[in-house]
């Protein structure tokens, strides 16, 4: 097969991609996802009125390829590395999972640059990946809402024909460009995210806190008090004081393996010792 082209598809953000797909290939018995993942799922099949199929996960975080198989879903929604917790997948787990379905894997690898094996090699050989890709991440382009996705050409063919005409616009094709075509810069940003990662990552750990092992550009990380104490109060507890010192996270409080974690996010050196000032003073005063 040669690849080119027709196995590309362009969006307004990979959220635009993640909707087309639900639309076109999504039907009974509705939307496979992990649970935790990326919340857009259930926002997009809701949308198209298709129900959901959970697999979920236990505290280890580890991909079930059983329980994805199980589901018979005709797509599954996998984030890799996944979000909220920045766990990667191995590759030999996709490419089981590819064996083990029917319908489509979507691997959404909006954080993969970050230090995560991409699904990419696989495309050539499975018709039933789609791997989606943003320029939101790594190529800091969040605003310009460029996002893509690479399948066999009759996947793409399909996703075409229900995009809108005009889905990109023009500055942010040449903003994707240009962010495409300076690899150098790509390369420094992204070594510098994983650099500031692990050094935040260090102190974290200093402070006794489980976080888990990220290959994402955020750390999720499941705080103590002074007392030594971890819990859902505790999460609380810190995200709300950081708040008012102005310094925002992430806090997932409606599921029991997100309510006890914070979600950071990976900012300059500068901000990440805001941030661990203000952890600092919360252990003081809390
Ligand atoms: C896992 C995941 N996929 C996709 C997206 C959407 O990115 P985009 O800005 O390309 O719509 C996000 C954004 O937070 C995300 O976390």
């Amino acid at each position: 097969m040669v690849w080119g082209r027709a196995n590309v598809i362009i969006g307004n953000g990979s959220d635009n991609i993640l909707d087309l797909i639900t639309r076109c290939f999504v039907s009974d018995p509705g939307a496979g996802h992990t649970v935790p993942s990326y919340s857009l799922y259930p926002v997009v099949a809701g949308m198209s009125g298709q129900g959901l199929v959970d697999v979920n996960f236990d505290r280890s975080m580890q991909l079930d390829v059983e329980a994805l198989a199980a589901t018979q879903a005709k797509v599954f929604f996998l984030t890799n590395p996944n979000a909220p917790t920045g766990v990667a997948f191995p590759i030999e787990q996709i490419e089981a999972a590819l064996k083990a379905i029917d319908g489509l894997l979507v691997v959404d690898e909006a954080y993969v640059d970050f230090g995560a094996d991409s699904a990419v090699s696989l495309l050539k050989e499975y018709e039933n990946l789609v791997v989606v890709r943003t320029f939101s991440k790594s190529y800091s382009l969040a605003g310009m809402r460029v996002g893509f996705a690479l399948a066999a050409a009759p996947i793409i063919s399909m996703l075409d024909r229900v995009r809108d005409a005009y889905n990109l616009d023009r500055v942010a094709q040449a903003a994707a460009q240009a962010a495409f075509e300076d690899v150098e810069h790509f390369e420094a940003q992204r070594q510098k995210v994983m650099a500031t990662r692990e050094a935040t990552r260090a102190q974290l750990d200093a402070y006794d806190w489980f976080t888990y092992p990220s290959a994402a550009n955020f750390l999720f990380t499941e705080p103590k008090n002074a007392a030594g104490e971890s819990g859902s109060e505790v999460a609380a507890s810190l995200f709300e004081y950081l708040k008012s010192q102005r310094v925002l996270v992430r806090y997932f409080s409606s599921h029991p393996l997100t309510c006890s974690f914070i979600r950071v996010s990976v900012g300059t050196d500068a901000e990440m010792k805001v941030f661990l000032t203000a952890v600092e003073s919360w252990l003081n005063n809390a």
